[in-house]
């Protein structure tokens, strides 16, 4: 836990999606499903998708490039980059030195976390470690997701629900009584991996022919298992997070929670007792952006004004890993 002192402060936040809307309606033009089911199901209208030869670290540049600016610093002095992402362009180096030399941050650290969609919140907490360490003052945490490059487009159960994109969020080093992360609670479970998992394209089961044909490089999952784990998970660690803080779901003047699933943020939103008016919603024109999509929400609460500087907001993530956790911040 962690109350103000030198900890992280949020300085600037930036988004980038592609310009490709992909509809409900374009689905049903080559799977068996339909717009109907996909909404009530899911509360996904629309998602994102990149075009032939945009990338992880061009959208995740693009978004950093945008929380530099608003935070009025300039790339060669950016200390640190985190970058989450399920979807790096290269399994080596990390998309976090392909983002950093197109962002021009020529003397940033600069690596990748892997921690699914719970990955950007994993990210500011090592933020939040590095700026209470001597030297640096400037991190930014990226969440970059090109989802649709580990999407088999032949499975209906999968293929509707996921989106590309990236966002962004500058910390700096905060002063006494300024924003910073009141308190946080992460956790894992790999005894559920196989739950949402890419079977086979690592190093333990390379591409072959055969697993080409069985379509084991796509994203797997138990989509019931994987939801009941997420309402139960997100709820359990938002508590233990507000309980951390010293605080209630009354003190939080917006949830910005991971965007999965519309039914699973109802769900998490009921059973802590907040009304969906104080819980940002997105996942209509984004679907679920991985990593991506807490940072894509923070920017937006941001920009519309939703919330101002003082407002104390709750975020949540779940994913593969099965990894989640939780973050109550102060702006
Ligand atoms: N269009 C039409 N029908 C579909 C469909 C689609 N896109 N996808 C699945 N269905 C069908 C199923 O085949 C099943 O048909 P059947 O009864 O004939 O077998 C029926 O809908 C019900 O399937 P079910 O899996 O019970 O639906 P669901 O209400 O659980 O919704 C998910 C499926 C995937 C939307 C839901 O389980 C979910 O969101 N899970 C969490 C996934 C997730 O968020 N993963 C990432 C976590 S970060």
């Amino acid at each position: 836990m962690s109350r103000g002192g030198i900890g992280a402060t949020l300085r600037g936040t930036g988004l980038e999606v592609p310009e490709k809307v992909v509809t409900n309606a374009d689905f049903e033009k080559f799977i068996d499903t339909t717009d109907e089911w996909i909404t009530t199901r899911t509360g996904i209208k629309e998602r994102r998708m990149c075009e032939e030869g945009q990338n992880t670290a061009d959208l995740a540049a693009g978004a950093g490039t945008r929380a530099l600016e608003e935070a009025g610093i300039d790339p060669l002095d950016l200390d640190v980059i985190v970058l989450s992402t399920a979807t790096p362009d290269h399994l080596l180096p990390s998309t976090s030195c392909e983002a950093q030399a197109l962002m021009g941050a020529h003397n940033a650290v600069a690596f990748d976390v892997s921690a699914a969609c719970a990955g950007w919140l994993y990210g500011v907490k090592i933020a939040d470690g590095f700026l209470r360490s001597d030297g640096f003052e400037t991190i930014l945490v990226i969440g970059a997701e090109k989802m649709s490059a580990i999407i088999d487009y032949t499975d209906r159960t999968t293929c509707v629900l996921f989106g590309d994109g990236a966002g962004a969020a500058l910390f700096g080093r905060s002063g006494e009584n300024g924003s910073s992360i009141l308190s946080t609670h992460m956790q894992t479970d790999g005894r559920l991996a196989e739950l949402l998992w890419r079977p086979a394209g690592g190093a333990a089961r390379p591409s072959t022919e055969e697993t080409r044909a069985e379509r084991m490089e796509y994203v797997r999952q138990e989509g019931r298992e994987v939801f009941k784990n997420a309402v139960l998970q997100m709820d359990t660690s938002s508590r233990i997070a507000l309980h951390r803080a010293g605080l209630t779901i009354d003190d939080i003047d917006l949830v910005v929670p991971h965007q999965a699933n519309i039914r699973i943020i109802e769900g998490v939103a009921k059973r802590l007792g907040v009304e969906m008016d104080r819980v940002y919603v997105n996942i209509d024109r984004y679907g679920n952006t991985s990593s991506a999509s807490i940072p894509i929400g923070l920017d937006e609460v941001r920009k519309r004004e939703l919330v101002g500087e003082g407002a104390t907001i709750l975020m949540t993530a779940f994913g593969g890993g099965l990894a989640w956790g939780s973050m109550v911040f102060r702006l």
